[in-house]
This record gives C-alpha cells, structure tokens and sequence, in this order.
C-alpha cells in the first residue's frame, strides 16, 4: 500500500481565519490540504471557489486537493488549475464524459481522481481505472462535514484497492480514529477528516491519532 496522507478538510476550521488554519494543520504534520468545492446543485451547499483557493495557494507547502462536488466540472477545473490546485477530483455522477475529465486536468498539470458517492458501484470506474491518479470513496453523502461514516463503504474499499494497486485511495466522511483503523485495514490510504481534526484541541494529537493504525 501506498504511505498513509491525513488530509485536513477545511470545511471545519475557522473561514474567518482560513490562512492561520491551513498553516496549523500543516505544522501539525497534514500531507494535503483538502478543499471540498459545493455549488448548490449537485450538492445542497454551496461552498468555496477559484478565488479562495488561490488565496490559500500561498500559505501552503502542502499539496491542495480539491475536491469538486460541482455538475459540469469541465466548465470550472481550467479555474481550479490556474488558481494553485495540485489535485483536482470530480464526482462521476456529476460528469457527462469522465474519461475526458480526466484527460483535461492532466493536461493542465494536475493529478486526476474520480470521486463514487455512497450509492455509485466501483464497477463505474472499471474502464477508467487505468487513467486515474487516484480515487476518493464518500464514505458519507457530501455536503456537509460532521456526517456518520458509512459502514458498508469498507466493502468498496477492498475492491477498488485491488483495482487501483500502488495509487492513492482516498476516502472522505466520518472519519475519526476509529474509522480510520478500519478504513487503512480495508486499504484506504489517503484520509480526509474535517470535524475530527479542526473540532479537537489539539490538531497535533488528532492528526497523529488517525496515523497511529499506520
Ligand atoms: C463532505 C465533504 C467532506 C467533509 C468531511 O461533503 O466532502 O470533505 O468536509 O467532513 P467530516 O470529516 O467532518 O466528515
Ligand atoms: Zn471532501
């Protein structure tokens, strides 16, 4: 299996202080910063765009992992890209052509994931597996933080480890140290968690809680 990431969501911290946040969370040892992207219509909440991750690029030194849960993402990843993302992930049900999604986010220099919903099958990604950087598996509806993990996704897990062998497999909801043992046991090793780490005390020992299954 590929190293174990922690990827801080900052849909939890602090947005009157996005900057200081980011840079706790990466002195606290995160290995991506994840951007979870909203538009009010593939998702009923609407979030943040180009223009705040552009103003975050400059206070990180840790890869930007934006994760669009937006329809027609090909209208918006050219913005995304110029704006400083390093990761671009798109929702499958939300692209009309995914295998051309990915296509495009390569050219324009970033790494390229396919994002399943809770209900998608991993047999969705069979003939595109070959063209992904990574996946990322909800492992609760999106749209909002702070959601219970959703147990049957350890299953899917298995399956698309096995499909993607040494690439990243990143999941994403409900994740505490808890889940987190079960998640890497199943084969995720790319873990996003929002309110577990920006709800905590102390980012540290949350970050390093959810390595301690490492
Ligand atoms: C949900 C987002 C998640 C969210 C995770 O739609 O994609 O990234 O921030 O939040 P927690 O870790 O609180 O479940
Ligand atoms: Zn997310």
């Amino acid at each position: 299996m590929p190293p174990l990431k922690i990827a801080p969501s900052i849909l939890a911290s602090d947005f009157s202080r996005l900057g200081e946040e980011v840079r706790a969370v990466i002195d606290a040892g995160a290995d991506w910063i994840h951007i979870d992207v909203m538009d009010g219509h593939f998702t009923p909440n609407i979030t943040i765009g180009p223009a705040v991750v552009a103003s975050l690029r400059t206070h990180s030194t840790v890869p930007l992992d934006v994760h669009l849960m937006i329809s027609d993402p090909d209208r918006y990843i050219r913005d995304f890209a110029d704006a400083g993302a390093d990761i671009i992930t798109f929702h499958v049900e939300a692209a009309k052509h995914p295998h051309r999604t990915l296509t495009m986010i390569k050219e324009l220099g970033c790494q390229a994931g396919i994002v399943l919903n809770p209900g998608t099958s991993h047999d969705e990604i069979e003939f595109l597996a070959d063209y992904v950087d990574l996946v990322l598996l909800m492992t609760v509806n999106p749209g909002f933080g702070g959601q219970k993990f959703i147990p049957e996704m350890l299953r899917k897990i298995q399956y698309v480890r096995a499909m993607l062998g040494e690439r990243d497999l990143e999941v994403d909801g409900g994740i505490d140290a808890e889940t987190a043992a079960q998640v890497i046991q199943a084969g995720a090793n790319v873990l996003v968690a929002g309110s577990y780490i920006y709800r905590s005390r102390s980012y540290l020992a949350a970050i390093e809680s959810l390595r301690a299954n490492e």
